[in-house]
């Protein structure tokens, strides 16, 4: 039995934040000092003219996590770990991040009165995400090196001084984030058949399995979905079985080459009967174009490699399937490559005369 989806109390009021909202299945107490910008309950959106593309009656939605507070899905860990964190009277955090980890980290860390200390690869990071870091109030410091690389010097920094590590490794990070899949049983009634993820350092699709369990163990659905992971082809380390040590993609959110969740990640592969492919960026840029021309939805571009994963799979979908595609960050993240992908429409310094404008249009 499935029990009904579930219409939550609060469902006439504010949504109050993912915490609150997902009490019962989070570690916290009465006493937990909460810290939220009310992130979560981000809509689960048809995307019908990839459904056509589809065909054989599959129907396709994405999870658009872009709509959270920061930007991108990594708010809904943040919160947790930053409430955690405070709770355990930590005065500051610090993370190693491709950009959106630190835009979470530096506005849930002021938000509580904590400190944050965000380590980015110099040149790598799109400008919105560092534009926000900035201006939360964190301190960036822009490394010579790689995430991978900014990754080790935060953990060893974290356990020799008193900071506070909040990438995924953190485990309250995925307690957060396994909201997400929650909110898609929520939204559907059930688990879909597959779940089509942008894969970096593998915190979020060894999260969203966690919540899909734990709903199916609580009956709010009846199955579990197959976890369709996808990678860039130049950083795709869980794809080809080895860690990529120059890890290269436009999608420079995903921009890694030995994810700290690798062992978690292929569990779940196995568990799920999932699988990791690898996305060109070709691929990547085709279906964040579509995504925004076709659909009217906005993404990063390393959000819609899962789109693109899809789309390279299509044969693979079972008839009348039913697909969730997670869109992980909000397009503004990255204006540079928006910019550059849609500049074929871009019509800069005409005069203002009604004539020559009219001429562009190609009024008829
Ligand atoms: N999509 C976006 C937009 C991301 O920012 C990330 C990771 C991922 C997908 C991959 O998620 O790492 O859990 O597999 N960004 C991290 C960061 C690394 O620092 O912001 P993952």
């Amino acid at each position: 039995m499935i029990s009904s989806p579930v219409v939550p109390v609060f469902a006439v009021r504010a949504w109050p934040g993912l915490i609150e909202a997902y009490r019962p299945y989070l570690p916290v107490t009465p006493e937990t000092p909460v810290i939220t910008l009310h992130e979560g309950n981000t809509p689960l959106i048809p995307v019908p003219t990839i459904a056509a593309e589809m065909g054989r009656g599959v129907q396709v939605f994405v999870k658009y996590d872009g709509l959270n507070p920061t930007g991108s899905f990594k708010d809904r860990g943040m919160t947790l770990a930053v409430t955690k964190a405070k709770e355990a009277g930590a005065q500051a955090v610090i993370c190693a991040s491709t950009g959106n980890t630190s835009a979470a980290a530096a506005a849930y860390a002021r938000r509580g009165g904590l400190k944050a200390y965000v380590i980015i690869p110099d040149g790598y990071v799109a400008m919105g995400k560092l534009a926000q870091a900035l201006l939360y109030g964190a301190e960036v410091i822009a490394i010579q090196g790689n995430f991978d690389q900014a990754l080790e010097i935060v953990r060893d920094l974290s356990e020799m001084y008193p900071v506070t590590l909040v990438n995924s490794v953190n485990p309250y990070r995925l307690e957060g984030q396994k909201t997400a899949a929650f909110e898609v049983v929520d939204a559907l009634g059930n688990a879909p058949d597959w779940l089509c993820i942008p894969v970096g350092n593998a915190g979020n699709i060894t999260a969203y399995w966690m919540g899909f369990c734990q709903y199916h163990q609580e009956g709010r659905c009846d199955r579990l979905p197959r976890m369709m992971g996808f990678q860039a082809a130049g950083a795709s380390p869980l794809v080809q079985g080895h860690v990529v040590s120059h890890p290269e993609t436009v999608a420079t959110a995903i921009r890694i080459g030995n994810p700290a969740n690798w062992e978690r990640a292929i569990a779940v592969q196995h568990a799920s009967q999932g699988s990791f492919s690898a996305v060109t960026d070709a691929e990547i840029l085709r279906a964040y174009q579509k995504l925004a021309s076709q659909e009217g939805i906005f993404c990063e571009p390393a959000s819609a490699a899962s789109v693109a994963g899809l789309l390279k799979c299509k044969d693979q979908v079972p008839e009348a399937a039913t697909v969730v595609c997670v869109l992980t960050g909000n397009g503004l993240k990255d204006p540079d490559t928006a910019i550059q992908q849609g500049s074929d429409h871009f019509h800069p310094g005409v005069p203002a005369n009604l004539e020559k404008i009219a001429e562009i249009m190609q009024l008829p």
